[in-house]
């Protein structure tokens, strides 16, 4: 399987497909594909005539330059793991000059959505994304794109996007793909030792332990029994736990002030970033 890596030989393509009434399914990634991502493409595989899926790591949504440059980056591989599930998965994977012929310098408002959490850590990370996402929509034009809900809140801010400009794309979003340990599974996993594997571990299980608890722990006591849980690990180190209304992204007090409710914690393992969610309540 070999990858396109211009817009016009990817527009050429997709024009030669697109007769009558087919629909396409877009799975955009950052490569480094994993289980979690192939549950997407095999999700736009069924629901749709064609598949795209891009690979292409984002600059304008890295505010660490040395994340940028540490992310993993394994075309090949991904190909091989797409061609897995079956030959027709169309890959776009092209340069940065070519997603961006001109600096991007569109600014996007998403009100309170990306003031909290990841926004609020990472300034500028989803108008990046935003960026990306609206170029590769542009480009590919599908009519379905597949999204993971353990990037909670890049899925809510994608959603608000797509209503803000019209862009008539249904947003189809994924449940979080974890390994038998609990793991969220992460790009970013592959940059934890066997060692460090054992002890992320921990976040979830604080997580899915917390969720018990719910019904006799109020919500102010699970925020800091959760990070206190996780912090008690010796290499991981909470950098914020919210628990907030699953719509708004706005923090809740109480359990009853929102019909969907949602944990949304990012914790740092030596240097690496992961985050992780789950859902309380709703949805
Ligand atoms: O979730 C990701 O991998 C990225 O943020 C995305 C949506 C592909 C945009 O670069």
């Amino acid at each position: 399987m070999k990858p396109i890596t211009t817009i016009r030989e990817l527009q050429e393509k997709l024009g030669k497909l697109r007769i009558g009434d087919v629909s396409i399914g877009f799975v955009p990634t950052m490569g480094a594909l994993h289980a979690g991502h192939l549950s997407l493409v095999k999700q736009a595989l069924a629901d749709n005539d064609i598949c795209v899926v891009s690979v292409f790591v984002n600059p304008t949504q890295f505010n660490n330059k040395e994340d940028l440059e540490k992310y993993p980056r394994t075309l090949e591989r991904d190909c091989e793991l797409l061609a897995t599930l079956s030959e027709d998965v169309i890959v776009f994977s092209p340069s940065v000059e070519e997603v961006y012929p001109e600096p991007d310098t569109r600014q996007f408002d998403f009100g309170q959505l990306d003031k909290v959490m990841e926004g609020k850590f990472r300034p500028g990370h989803f108008n990046g994304v935003a960026q990306v996402v609206s170029r590769l929509f542009d480009i590919v034009k599908p009519d379905r794109a597949y999204f993971g809900q353990k990037d909670f809140q890049q899925l809510a801010i994608i959603r608000a996007m797509v209503k803000r400009l019209g862009l008539g794309v249904e947003i189809v979003p994924m449940p979080i793909v974890r390994e038998a340990s609990g793991l969220a599974l992460s790009s970013r996993n592959e940059r934890l030792t066997e060692e460090q594997k054992l002890i992320a571990v921990n976040i979830s299980k604080a997580l899915f332990a917390s969720k018990e608890r719910m019904n006799s722990t109020s919500v102010g006591e699970t925020i800091r029994q959760v990070i206190n849980d996780v912090n008690s690990h010796e290499g991981l180190e909470v950098e914020y736990f919210e628990i907030v209304d699953g719509n708004t992204l706005q923090p809740v007090g109480d359990w009853t002030e929102a019909d969907y409710i949602v944990g949304c914690i990012t914790v740092f393992c030596g240097d690496v970033r992961l985050i992780d969610n789950i859902i309380y309540k709703g949805e």
